[in-house]
């Protein structure tokens, strides 16, 4: 089985969460290629002849990052006050650009996370919704519910969030698999 999951993140929490969840998948799965890669670095045919292709981004202003909510971001980043580190491969695109260049899939399977604030979600959004929308409109078929997974005021995730996206990959290789015969 091939895995593939692209990831966008300012400041490391959503790939955090997609290494986390790399690990989930591959110890549920022996045999799987998991493939986990930056969305600057993806390219366009990342997702050709993978069974499962798995998008996750933060959550920006309720939703998917714009090239406005980047740049806001690396001015968080140059703020003394706050603790955050821009990661090196932030500056380019998001999620929201590379989706829209994603071929049409026949027959693979999708799934969408997200990272965002420990509010509720109809005060926080969730930057996954949009994830799920743009890959069910590219063909992917949804293998498990969306989820996010949460960071703390300061940026980090918060504690628990990590085994929680093992988990979650652990889940995904499992609905793969399918009932064992
Ligand atoms: C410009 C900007 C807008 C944000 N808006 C929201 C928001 O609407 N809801 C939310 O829950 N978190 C919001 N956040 C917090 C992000 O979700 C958080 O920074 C992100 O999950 C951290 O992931 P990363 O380290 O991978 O970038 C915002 C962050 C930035 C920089």
């Amino acid at each position: 089985m091939k895995a593939v999951i692209v990831y966008e993140s300012m400041f490391g929490a959503t790939r955090e969460v997609a290494q986390a969840l790399a690990d989930g998948l591959r110890s549920a799965a022996s045999g799987t290629t998991v493939t986990v890669i930056n969305v600057n670095q993806a390219g366009e045919s990342i997702a050709a002849g993978a069974d499962v292709l798995i998008v996750g981004g933060p959550t920006h202003i309720h939703g998917m990052s714009r090239p406005e909510s980047r740049a806001e971001a690396v001015t968080w980043a140059d703020d003394s006050d706050r603790t955050l580190t821009l990661e090196p491969e932030a500056p380019g695109i998001g999620v929201r650009e590379w989706l829209e260049s994603l071929a049409e899939s026949t027959g693979a399977r999708g799934a969408a996370f997200d990272t965002r604030a420990d509010f509720p979600r109809i005060l926080s959004g969730a930057a996954s919704n949009a994830i799920h929308k743009a890959l069910s409109k590219h063909g992917y078929t949804e293998v498990v519910p969306s989820e996010s997974f949460l960071v703390t005021k300061d940026g980090p995730l918060e504690e628990g969030e990590r085994a929680r996206a093992q988990a979650w990959g652990q889940r995904i290789a499992s609905s793969l698999m399918g009932p064992p015969d």
